[in-house]
């Protein structure tokens, strides 16, 4: 049992709640236009299969996985990718699944990188935004909760590769990020 988390950001009623909104939002945005759910790997990972199975419009699915040169808590916008995605996506409309924006390094490379590929659209779904850190102005069509300037774990996210099966979003102790 995993009990010292004494600062919960997000709970578990919240996420699902917010989980359901956004689905609802892209149902309704995407109709007829059978999208293509990117996740980005690992972090994205319970986000995108909560919210997938919500969604009532025909979609797609599939993966990325990146690695942000950087330590664990800071990332430095250069990004190696691990995994491509399968499929094609020239003319498709995509929607990259997020699990944070930080500084947004990252997923300013990712949507570059994807933009490049001639899709119909490309927008962002992402769980988290930290809007404290953020250095690059990115837009977010579905942003889940804005967090404060604090490294969180929890339902994806983890530090070190700890605490992702959390079913809330906590704020790691500070004594633990060193
Ligand atoms: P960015 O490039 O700075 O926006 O960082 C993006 C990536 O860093 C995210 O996709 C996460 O994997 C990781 N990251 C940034 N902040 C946190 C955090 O507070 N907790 C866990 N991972 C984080």
């Amino acid at each position: 049992m995993i009990t010292k988390f004494d600062e919960v950001i997000v709970g578990e009623e919240d996420i699902r709640r917010r989980v359901l909104e956004i689905a609802a939002k892209i149902t309704d945005d995407y109709r007829d236009r059978e999208p293509l759910l990117v996740c980005v790997l690992k972090g994205a990972v319970f986000f995108t299969a909560d919210l997938v199975r919500q969604v009532s419009i025909p979609c797609e699915l599939d993966f990325m996985a990146v690695s942000s040169y950087g330590s664990a808590a800071d990332s430095s916008g250069v990004v190696r990718i691990l995994k491509d995605l399968d499929a094609y996506i020239t003319d498709r409309h995509v929607i990259i699944v997020e699990d944070i924006v930080d500084s947004g390094l990252t997923l300013s490379y990712l949507r570059k990188n994807l933009t490049a590929r001639n899709p119909a659209s490309v927008e962002v779904a992402t769980l988290l935004t930290k809007p404290a850190r953020q250095k690059v102005d990115i837009k977010c069509k579905y942003v889940g909760f804005e967090v404060p300037d604090r490294f969180v774990v929890g339902y994806g996210l983890d530090f070190n590769e700890h605490y992702r099966n959390l079913r809330f979003i906590a704020a790691l102790p500070e004594e633990e990020l060193g």
